[in-house]
């Protein structure tokens, strides 16, 4: 069985004083054994956030990272500097990045080998726009960033995946994926992992899903087969409402124990 891994991408949200009584109120919630539990916030609260994490089972991460360790790239951050300030996770290839930065695939794919050598476990970020969904091309763009994403990797590296499928028409829209249309997509996803590695390297990659996940909506997403949790953009800011989807991963892990 997969652990539920429930992630907060705060996105460019939250001010020193912002951060810490958000982290304050979730180091005061009891975190279930069953599920990991991060936070992403923005580079600016990094440390502050992992001087409040100390102690607690709330992992660190960061959305970004650039793929040279170190050097004349003004304004970018390395995979080492976020090992340095207590990361353990870092998104690659969120839409937003893609859409508004011009971060292809080859970027996501150079990222992601660094996220990996530093020793980082990666988030990489896969979906479809609602105009390449309506043109039923949702599972060939989905092949697209994967086999990008993955070409080079060994069935050892992907221990430490971590894919997140967000439809882009579902982020930050209050519109998420039907379980039908989620699970679909994390199948396929985990359909390629097996064709590209191995069943057993595939079984083992935790898929989130991410677009408008909320405490109303967790608990029919994560009770999917191949929904191992969520990477939860605006709920992740307010402490009541990502507490609740950990709550609902967490019934996720017990129903499954049942089986
Ligand atoms: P929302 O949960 O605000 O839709 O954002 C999802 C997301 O982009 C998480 O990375």
């Amino acid at each position: 069985m997969r652990r539920s891994i429930i992630a907060g991408n705060w996105k460019m949200n939250a001010t020193l004083r912002e951060a810490e009584a958000l982290v304050t109120a979730l180091v005061q919630r009891p975190i279930p054994e069953t599920v990991e539990v991060v936070v992403c916030p923005p580079f600016t609260a990094i440390s502050h956030v992992a001087r409040l994490l100390a102690g607690s089972r709330i992992g660190l991460g960061a959305q970004d990272l650039f793929w040279e360790s170190a050097g004349a790239f003004t304004g970018e951050i390395s995979a080492p500097m976020l090992v340095d300030l207590g990361c353990r996770y870092v998104i690659i290839g969120h839409s937003e990045r893609r859409t508004y930065f011009g971060e292809t695939n080859e970027w996501v794919s150079r990222k992601l080998r660094a996220a990996l050598a530093a020793g980082l476990a990666p988030i990489v970020c896969v979906g479809e726009t609602l105009a390449q969904r309506e043109a039923n091309q949702t599972m060939e763009i989905i092949d697209q960033q994967l086999t990008s994403a993955l070409t080079g990797l060994s069935a050892a590296d992907l221990s430490r995946l971590i894919i997140a499928y967000e439809p882009v028409w579902a982020i930050g829209t209050g519109k998420n994926a039907t379980p039908e249309q989620a699970q679909e997509v994390h199948l396929f996803i985990r359909n390629g992992l097996s064709q590209r590695f191995s069943q057993q390297a595939a079984e083992s990659v935790r898929i989130q899903y991410g677009g408008s996940v909320n405490a109303a909506n967790a608990a029919s997403l994560l009770q999917l087969p191949d929904v191992d949790g969520a990477l939860v953009g605006g709920a992740s800011l307010k402490a009541d409402a990502f507490q609740a989807i950990v709550q609902a991963a967490q019934r996720r892990g017990q129903g499954a124990a049942l089986k």
